[in-house]
């Protein structure tokens, strides 16, 4: 038997129903000080939770990956994981989203589990400290060797109500993170469905400004477009098709479900959430995930890297996500129900055929 079943085995039986008895938040804000207090401890981590392995590496639009298995926005939100995610097995890590002013998130509960959906209520509409203090916590940090990404949004306070406001909000942004050495990649979001501009730049015309105005920052990092889930095929195309015309080669499948009739649903679970604002992670999303990961690869090809999330429980849901067209994966939800071996365990899988 590996390491990494007994620790599944353990995190699924002993600690994930004294962790899921506790107020979701709670724990996540435990986790985070517990997680920032171990990043010098990269040697003993590494041996219980990560999996090397030459074969796993990859190397993307200039950046390299240790392994395909990253962390996706919205686990570490002002970057005080960014040093000990790569130890927990993860080969990059996003850090956010981050905006240019800070903002507390949406009124209390934004997080409640759907243990028999595998899914999880969010609504936190871009919960930030804001780029300025992020930034000044990431330089404290010894990085190197890490790869870590920004994920940055327009700031979700009353002020930034208009496309010209949010376009500066989100320049200001790159602006602060665009010359740290640590920061190896950007995630554009445009598909936050918790913040009072909602979607506002997923429309073409939108998205257009948007990239148009970032592309003059002559970013040297690249650029993966976090994309919303409840699209069709056809309107993820055109999108990345404007992308492509500014140099955009990389694009995320994808954010949050909004639908609460999703059929990957529980249906007395979904009810139970009525009265309750947010969107949804986990198995909801992986459906059109691949569907949309699919549609773009089989269009673009290698003109694209793709980043394939949704709903990644163990292995064979992220072979399913390199098999529609993903080049890497992120997950979040998997590692609050499976454990924190989930990336070590996935690559080992990987890395052995399985
Ligand atoms: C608690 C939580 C907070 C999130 N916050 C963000 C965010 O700030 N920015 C973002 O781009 N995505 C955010 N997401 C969406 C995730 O990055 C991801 O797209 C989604 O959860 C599907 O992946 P999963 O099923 O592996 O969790 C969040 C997800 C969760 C669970």
């Amino acid at each position: 038997m590996n390491k990494f079943k007994i620790e599944h085995w353990v995190y699924k039986n002993i600690l994930r129903p004294y962790l899921f008895a506790i107020d979701s938040e709670k724990i996540h804000d435990q986790m985070i000080r517990f997680g920032e207090l171990t990043e010098n401890a990269g040697w003993f981590l590494e041996a219980q939770y990560s999996y090397k392995s030459d074969r796993l590496k990859r190397s993307f639009l200039d950046v390299d990956f240790e392994n395909p298995v990253g962390l996706a926005a919205g686990f570490d939100y002002d970057g005080h994981l960014a040093k000990t995610m790569k130890h927990l097995g993860f080969g990059f890590n996003t850090i956010g989203t981050v905006t240019a002013k800070p903002y507390g998130g949406n009124q209390k509960p934004r997080l409640l589990r759907l243990v028999k959906s595998r899914a999880i209520l969010v609504n936190k509409g871009f919960k930030s400290e804001g780029a300025t203090k992020v930034a000044k916590r990431l330089d404290a940090k010894n990085l190197q060797g890490h790869t870590v990404g920004i994920s940055v949004g327009s700031s979700n306070i009353p002020e930034v109500n208009t496309i010209d406001k949010a376009i500066n909000d989100y320049v200001f942004t790159f602006n602060v993170f665009k010359n740290k050495p640590y920061v190896k990649y950007f995630e554009l979001n445009i598909s936050c469905p918790n913040t009072a501009m909602t979607e506002s730049f997923t429309t073409p015309q939108n998205f257009e400004k948007l990239v148009s105005a970032v592309s003059k920052l002559n970013l040297k990092q690249p650029i993966f477009v976090k994309m919303p889930n409840e699209i069709v095929s056809k309107e993820a195309e055109s999108l990345v098709r404007i992308g492509l015309r500014y140099r955009i080669n990389g694009y995320i499948f994808s954010n949050l479900v909004k639908d609460r009739g999703n059929k990957y649903f529980v249906k007395s679970e979904i009810e139970k959430m009525e009265g309750y604002k947010g969107n949804f992670s986990g198995k909801p999303c992986t459906e059109n995930s691949n569907k949309l990961l699919a549609h773009v690869k089989t269009k673009f090809g290698n003109k694209v890297v793709l980043i394939g999330l949704g709903g990644i429980f163990n292995a064979k849901d992220a072979i399913q996500m390199f098999e529609s067209g993903a080049d890497l994966v992120q997950l979040i939800t998997g590692m609050i129900f499976e454990g924190p071996q989930i990336a070590g365990e996935i690559n080992y899988q990987l890395s052995i055929g399985k």
